[in-house]
């Protein structure tokens, strides 16, 4: 932060350009979805009971509520699932030919966008994020990822030209709980678009759009065991990791497991993607178009709760303007709308589960016990569900755990910088290397960075923009392999 607290600029107050209105509720209806109490595992195209019995509940973090139970998968399930995929594999979907496989494709593409609300619905009561953003983000992003890679499907021979491309074989997918269906589709679309088969399990504390995207595999009249969907917690995911006839081990999730599983799969003929964490820097520059840089700012680390592992949780601000940007992030930070997930005013929904709610708290209280100066936004909270105001560690050291550990919410480190050199330095400056942003009015400012800093996607002028023709991934132990585009195909081919 600039020290130079007596000089004349630091002292003028920035008056607050934000409006808070004081809105009446616009909650999404909840009328039209159908939730069953209880879900089975989905397993060569069947609904089947887990060999164990045994259920757990998914509750909806805004409220604390119990949705419904779910299947709990033990190595039993995991081996019925893989065998099943084995067989679709070798006698149905590894012989169809691609413009078939595309067929089906395309069709769960616009199944999803018909039940476009329903998915909406439910991704918010489950996961706990804003209806907006499961709206106007997951679901349609989602659809577009089949659509996407639906168009591969008989053209894999030009996405490799002289190169004879071969599918893998049974792919064991495993997601996190950000974005469900998201997820689900990024991974499916590539690996049935390539003519694998598919055994995917779900984050524990967000199974049900995944449950619900069987369903409309079922409608699509995919053939049996094609996709099968096994539900359960991390030991559940293990199991597949494991299982000695997959081929290939694709996962998204914390940094931590993502290394338990490099290990485990390392001397196998598994093939490995991993997209882990992220610690990625939002750098605004002196000649950036400051209100803008701030709403990306907002949009980087606050929506979503921070839930994004490419989110924006380092900023980066040259000297001369830090004083006007903080002051009006701040203002912005008090004028957000934190609280039912399924208003459609609402900004910030609900923290994903306690655990990582419990995670976020314990993290602020290190930055406080390192003596970081914190801002909380002065917006209000309710006092039922796990929700978090949106949070400032300001004037804090490079070399704070705040700065190189991933929190996972929406809390906000800010640093200042003078020259360019000095921000490329502490940008790349973690164990990290998924994302950043570049906010500059000058052209050649954002090609020298987006050729130095050590991040999979540099946005420039902009935050968290997805599209399916996008390769997405990481450097250093953000991960490897690429998902998006053409190069997500080469992730499923041989
Ligand atoms: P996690 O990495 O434990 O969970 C991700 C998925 O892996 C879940 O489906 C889980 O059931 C499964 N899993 C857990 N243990 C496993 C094992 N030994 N073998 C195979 N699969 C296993 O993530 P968690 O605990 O939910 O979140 C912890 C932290 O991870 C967060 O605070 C955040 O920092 C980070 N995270 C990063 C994500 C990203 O997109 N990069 C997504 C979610 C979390
Ligand atoms: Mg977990």
């Amino acid at each position: 932060m600039a020290k130079n607290k007596d000089s004349k600029e630091t002292k003028k107050d920035i008056p607050s350009q934000s409006i808070k209105w004081d809105l009446s509720p616009a909650p999404e209806s909840k009328g039209h979805i159908k939730l069953q109490d209880k879900y089975d595992l989905f397993i060569n195209g069947k609904w089947v009971k887990p060999s164990s019995g045994k259920y757990f509940d998914t509750t909806n973090p805004a409220t604390e509520e119990k949705l419904a139970e779910i299947a709990y998968a033990n190595d039993a399930d995991v081996d019925k699932a893989v065998k099943a995929a084995r067989e679709a594999y070798t006698n149905v979907w590894s012989r169809m030919s691609g413009a078939e496989r595309g067929k089906y494709l395309f069709r769960i593409a616009r199944l999803i966008q018909e039940r476009a609300r329903e998915f909406a619905v439910i991704e918010t009561l489950d996961g706990g994020k804003s209806i907006r953003e499961s709206r106007d983000v997951d679901v349609p992003l989602a659809a577009n990822h089949f659509f996407y890679y639906a168009g591969w499907a008989d053209k894999l021979q030009y996405a490799f030209p002289n190169r004879k491309m071969e599918s893998l074989g049974v792919a064991g997918q495993i997601i996190p709980w950000n974005f469900p269906l998201l997820m689900a589709a990024w991974k499916i679309a590539p690996a049935l678009a390539c003519g694998n088969t598919v055994v995917l399990k779900p984050a524990e504390t967000t199974s049900l759009t995944c449950l619900k995207l069987a369903e409309i595999f079922e409608e699509a009249g995919l053939p049996p065991g094609v996709v099968n969907i096994i539900t359960g917690h991390g030991d559940t995911g293990a199991a597949l990791v494991n299982h000695p006839d997959i081929n290939k081990i694709a996962f998204t999730g914390s940094t931590n497991i993502g290394k338990i599983i490099q290990r485990a799969v390392s001397g196998t003929n598994k093939k490995l993607t991993l997209e882990l964490g992220g610690k990625s820097a939002n750098i605004i520059f002196e000649d950036a178009a400051i209100d803008q840089a701030v709403e990306g700012i907002v949009n980087g680390i606050f929506f979503n709760q921070g839930h994004v592992c490419c989110a924006g949780s380092r900023l980066f601000v040259q000297e001369g303007v830090a004083d006007e940007v903080i002051q009006k992030l701040k203002d912005r930070m008090d004028h957000l709308y934190v609280g039912d997930p399924m208003d459609k005013n609402t900004d910030i929904g609900a923290i994903n589960s306690k655990e990582q709610f419990d995670t976020i708290k314990r993290y602020v209280k290190i930055g406080k016990n390192e003596g970081n100066e914190i801002y909380e936004s002065k917006c209000e909270i309710p006092s039922k569900g796990y929700f978090c105001r949106p949070t400032l560690i300001l004037d804090v050291a490079q070399s704070s755990t705040l700065v190189q550990e991933e929190i996972f919410g929406p809390v906000l480190t800010v640093q200042t910088f003078r020259t360019v050199d000095e921000v490329i330095q502490k940008a790349n400056n973690t164990q990290y290397g998924l994302a950043a942003g570049v906010w500059t009015d000058k052209g050649s400012k954002i090609f020298n960075l987006t050729t130095k800093l050590r991040a999979g996607v540099v946005w420039a002028n902009t935050y968290n923009k997805f599209d399916p023709t996008s390769p997405f991934g990481g450097y250093k132990e953000s991960g490897f392999g690429r998902e998006g585009g053409v190069h997500g195909l080469e992730s499923y081919l041989k």
